[in-house]
């Protein structure tokens, strides 16, 4: 059971001029198919080889399997946390949600893009769903994220330079910016259900 590089939900244009067509065929077409080439060679004939994506980042311990399994999920959840034309806003039980642990949906902004942009090098910025039922703002290093602990993650910001770097050259803060204007918030919102 080989892993496959999902395709995206929308056309590779479809992010302009927030994120380019180009940004999208090296993203998608170039570094997340390699996470994908590598973890199918590395797991062929192992223990993982039969395992679940999840299951193989819950239980195969740091090195090069949980980093390809991981950046695997990693990406194909930010592909869907995504879309043309976000609304703008969460809406319902989210923006209650958002509201109840940040302050408010500009004050959750402030401080999500903080965290993106205060990661030290490669990482991703969350928003997640806590064991207590409640919202939290997380980065993690490299190809980590938060199903090892157990969180819920609703949102996500790639915030790797080769998420950014055709577009937006060493401007992190710059892409974080763009990144609202093409969040997919009923993507989020169904994660929190
Ligand atoms: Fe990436």
């Amino acid at each position: 059971m080989a892993f496959k590089l999902p395709e995206l939900p929308y056309a590779k244009s479809a992010l302009a001029p927030y994120l380019s067509q180009e940004t999208l065929e090296f993203h998608h077409g170039k570094h997340h198919a390699a996470y994908v080439r590598k973890l199918n060679e590395l797991i062929a004939g192992s223990r993982f080889a039969e395992m679940p994506l999840e299951e193989i980042i819950r239980t195969a311990g740091p090195g090069e399997v949980l980093n390809n399994a991981a950046q695997h999920w990693n990406h194909s959840f930010y592909w869907l946390c995504l879309r043309p034309k976000g609304r703008g806003k969460p809406v319902g039980a989210l923006a209650d949600e958002i509201r109840l642990a940040f302050g408010g949906f500009d004050e959750f902004r402030k401080k999500f893009a903080e965290s993106a942009n205060s990661t030290f090098g490669s990482g991703w910025a969350w928003l997640v769903l806590k064991h207590d039922g409640s919202l939290a703002i997380e980065h993690t290093p490299d190809a980590e994220n938060p199903l090892p602990r157990g969180e819920k993650p609703l949102l996500t910001c790639d915030v790797w330079e080769h998420a950014y770097y055709i577009d937006y050259w060493n401007a992190r803060a710059n892409y974080v910016e763009a990144f609202w204007n093409i969040v997919n918030w009923e993507f989020v919102a169904a994660n929190m259900e």
